[in-house]
């Protein structure tokens, strides 16, 4: 999978999730075997471009991954400025959220709303691709609703602008995350534009992936809730696709070393309070693959303030398991 300049390692993206695929998440899958993992996305409006938080994501000290940063917003010229200062920051892709539902956004017209003004479109991704020397990259859902789903004339509109790859998610933005998400339109989509193209929407385990590849010819997938709390995910699809069947799943024991190694990363990058703060769902996320046991544990872990306290909860929440399971 190429994009502009880039060779992915793979075909496998973990899809940008705002408030989960922070750096920390982010190298813990390309770790595990994502060849791309986009951050969450920041606003292009310029009196966020300062403020703490939007510094946080856009930190990329130390990330070992291809930095794809995306963008949001409605402006064509504050679009590319904020393409331009993310770039200058050290983003390697810039990518376009054209795929967010979420109310806040819409109500701007951000986002997934934009689907249903082409002639916007077409003006924001001129303005982003030639603001900026590096690779350029759409992530849209399939329309506005059921019937106005135009994701090949977006696509088509992509392509002409120089796009480098187009990410389609399953879903119309009235469908917000409800029911299945539908590849069908992604294969439309393929056929009718020769840029490459993602394929996105409840793929969550190494069959759905190979289906997902198969019966729309996209070149790529992208995850994004399934590698929530499981980021094997990403070496499970792999090992998959390329040798049809599959690895071992990860023992307790490899579940524990990898969230003790995902909490350090978390204390280090937001500091103790908020760090233990946030890991609060990424520890919820892991437990979920656990069973009862652990479940029951995590309201007394939500208690801790610090980090030794949370690490000491859980480490009694698993030895609990290993007992449990050698029981
Ligand atoms: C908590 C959450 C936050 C999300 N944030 C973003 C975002 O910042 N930008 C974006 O383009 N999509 C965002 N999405 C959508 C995902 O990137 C993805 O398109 C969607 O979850 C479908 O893929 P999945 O079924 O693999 O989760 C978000 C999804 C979730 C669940």
């Amino acid at each position: 999978m190429q994009i502009g300049s880039y060779q992915l390692k793979n075909n496998l993206i973990l899809a940008p999730m705002a408030g989960i695929t922070d750096r920390p998440f982010r190298e813990l899958c390309v770790q595990f075997g994502a060849g791309l993992a986009v951050s969450e996305m920041v606003a292009s409006n310029p009196a966020l471009t300062r403020h703490k938080t939007t510094l946080l994501k856009t930190d990329h000290n130390g990330d070992t991954g291809i930095r794809s940063v995306q963008i949001l917003g409605t402006d064509p010229r504050l679009m590319a400025d904020a393409a331009k200062l993310n770039a200058q920051r050290g983003a390697q892709i810039i990518d376009i959220n054209m795929g967010c539902p979420a109310k806040k956004v819409c109500s701007v017209a951000a986002g997934s709303a934009l689907l249903r003004d082409e002639a916007l479109v077409k003006r924001i991704l001129d303005a982003v691709v030639n603001a900026v020397d590096i690779p350029v990259t759409l992530k849209i859902r399939t329309g506005w609703d059921m019937r106005s789903r135009n994701a090949v004339e977006i696509a088509q509109i992509a392509e002409n602008a120089g796009i480098a790859a187009l990410t389609v998610h399953g879903r119309t933005r009235a469908c917000k995350f409800e029911g299945r998400a539908e590849h069908e339109t992604v294969k439309k989509v393929k056929q009718s534009v020769s840029i490459p193209v993602i394929a996105n929407g409840d793929i969550d385990s190494p069959e759905q992936a190979r289906f997902v590849l198969d019966s729309t010819g996209a070149d790529a997938i992208m995850i994004g809730r399934a590698a929530q709390g499981n980021p094997w995910l990403f070496s499970q699809i792999s090992h998959f696709i390329n040798h049809g069947k599959h690895i071992e799943k990860p023992t307790v024991t490899d579940i524990h070393g990898t969230l003790m190694s995902h909490l350090d990363k978390l204390y280090g990058f937001y500091g103790n309070a908020s760090g233990v703060r946030i890991a609060r769902k990424h520890i919820a996320w892991y437990f979920k693959h656990l069973g009862s046991v652990a479940q029951d544990a995590q309201s007394n872990i939500n208690q801790a303030q610090c980090p030794s306290h949370q690490i000491a909860l859980i480490n009694s929440a698993f030895n609990l398991l290993t007992t449990d399971r050698a029981a």
